[in-house]
């Protein structure tokens, strides 16, 4: 591999001149592009040329893609540093067949927690599950990272889907989250969904039992309101919440992972049972895309190997993405977990240091919002930053069909400007008459767009939740494929480890109730003014 990545970095200094506007041709934009599931993912635009395709084609043979996605769909131990399997795609594997865990076929149990939850979700939406007031009106879902972020994003996205109670997430141990969600809502009539995989996490429980206390001063028994999702069961029933209520998965499900299963619950009591159904199936189609599509077919894969292009391939360290769609404003926040806690790692598999880059740094926000925001330093910065723009053909207000042929355009005029940019002489030809000599030449410059500025475009027909499904399903895949191709596990996350143990250490200082002369100078001099001001 490491001589691959060499010609990798070759082929991508080499490409540093090439014009993508020069490379443009019909051919290219099908060439260039993959369609599957209905959606078009076109990366005609960027410096990417056959030999570069062809070259990370091979990264991934010589990186055995086809035997490590084998080996993950089929449950072996992937997740080496946690000596797990790694098996999110089990949640969603509605038509498939039997998926083995140590010899065991996860499956029935797999179809029979789904099937609880649809229970439970119906008696909320209908009703028949009650708060002590009446019907349930709000859900607040507690949760952070994965038990937030997956939940919360698919939640708005699918808003015009929502036709059970209304739902709130809060997952900041900031006490502003929670009393900002909690204020306006009635106890009597709302039900906590408790989300965490391990039931330790300090923000969830911290969080959790500020809200059962809060329940707990208008309500007789606030646990008879509360629901847990959770892979540790004897932990929900010490907090108090019947197991009736409580929802288990397999420790096979990586947190930012895991908004299929039980994690979902807050989504699939938003939409309801019919709609959550769909979700999984978009994402299950996109599974069974993955599985069988040739690598230069294969949407996943070649968006990986996109991102490989532009990250290891040609030294751009960020990657932007800007879904034009409101509802999809939690995706990039989504996304920052899913591709930075997966694939931000220095150490390979086996303990090596990473011979590239981790992954990139992902950030971004909805068109047209953040044109009018950060794309200056997108169009005329010093740094290339790669865009993956995202797309509906079709919008839901229909009584608003101008506004979303104006969404249409800006995306693709986004597109087009980073590829097309401006040369001086038009910028000067632009100004002529209004400025003249040096003046006209100061002027102009101010008004060049260096161009040839790599962005990706994924279209997909309108946000149902069977596209949310394949789009996230998507995304997942391509964070595999990138990671194996850099070596790494994608399924831990040693990484936020450090900082929660030294904040445990810390609060009883903060606290005055231990001294801070074991810490740093700034340190102790920060907590010294924290005090001093109130803290
Ligand atoms: O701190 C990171 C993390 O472990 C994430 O990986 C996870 O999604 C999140 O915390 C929440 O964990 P839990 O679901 O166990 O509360």
């Amino acid at each position: 591999m490491k001589d691959m990545w060499a010609e990798l970095a070759r082929l991508g200094k080499a490409s540093e001149d090439r014009s993508i506007a020069a490379l443009m041709s019909d051919a290219r934009a099908e060439a260039f592009s993959v369609e599957a599931c209905g959606m078009r993912f076109d990366y005609a635009k960027t410096t990417m040329d056959e030999a570069a395709r062809d070259h990370l084609i091979a990264m991934c043979a010589a990186a055995k893609l086809d035997e490590k996605r084998q080996a993950m769909f089929s449950g072996a131990p992937i997740n080496e540093t946690e000596g797990r399997a790694v098996l999110h795609t089990a949640l969603r594997n509605l038509d498939g067949g039997s998926v083995m865990v140590d010899e065991r076929d996860v499956m029935p149990k797999v179809l029979g927690t789904i099937g609880r939850m649809e229970g439970f979700a119906r008696a909320v939406r209908e009703g028949r599950f009650r708060g002590q007031g009446g019907p349930i009106t709000d859900v607040v879902n507690i949760g952070i990272g994965g038990s937030d972020l997956g939940p919360a994003m698919a939640t708005q996205a699918l808003s015009t889907y929502h036709d059970g109670p209304r739902c709130h997430f809060v997952s900041n141990v900031d006490g502003a989250h929670i009393a900002d969600i909690l204020g306006p809502l009635d106890p009597t009539r709302t039900l906590v969904i408790v989300a965490s995989k391990t039931f330790t996490t300090i923000e969830t429980m911290t969080n959790a039992a500020t809200a059962k206390a809060w329940m707990g001063q208008e309500v007789r028994d606030p646990a008879a309101q509360f629901v847990a999702l959770s892979t540790a069961q004897d932990k929900t029933s010490e907090f108090g919440i019947s197991e009736t209520r409580v929802f288990g998965f397999a420790d096979w499900v990586g947190g930012r992972y895991s908004m299929w299963g039980p994690i979902g619950m807050a989504l699939l009591i938003a939409i309801g049972p019919r709609a959550f159904r769909a979700f999984l199936r978009g994402a299950e189609a996109m599974d069974r895309h993955f599985r069988n599509a040739e690598p230069h077919e294969n949407m996943p894969v070649m968006l990986a190997l996109t991102g490989i292009w532009h990250n290891q391939g040609c030294g751009h360290a960020t990657r932007a993405v800007l879904p034009y769609e409101q509802r999809l404003a939690r995706l990039p926040a989504y996304l920052q977990q899913l591709e930075m806690e997966s694939n931000g790692k220095r150490v390979s598999m086996d303990g090596a240091d990473l011979a590239v880059d981790s992954g990139p740094i992902v950030w971004g926000e909805p068109g047209t919002n953040g044109q009018h925001a950060f794309y200056q330093l997108i169009h005329q910065g010093t740094r290339v930053v790669p865009c993956e723009f995202m797309l509906a053909a079709e919008g839901f207000e229909e009584e608003l069909q101008h506004q979303h042929r104006l969404l249409i355009a800006n995306c693709l005029a986004q597109a087009e400007a980073l590829m097309k940019g401006r040369s001086l002489d038009e910028a000067k030809a632009l100004l002529e008459g209004k400025f003249k000599g040096d003046e006209l030449e100061r002027q102009a410059r101010h008004r060049v767009f260096p161009g040839n500025r790599p962005s990706t475009m994924l279209l997909y027909p309108k946000l149902t939740p069977e596209v949310m499904g394949q789009i996230v399903a998507l995304y997942e895949h391509r964070v595999f494929v990138e990671g194996v191709l850099l070596g790494i596990n994608s399924f831990d996350q040693w990484g936020v480890e450090l900082g929660k143990e030294l904040a445990k250490a810390l609060e009883p200082v903060v606290a005055g109730e231990a001294s801070a002369e074991d810490k740093d100078a700034s340190t102790a001099t920060l907590i010294d003014w924290l005090q001093r001001h109130g803290a």
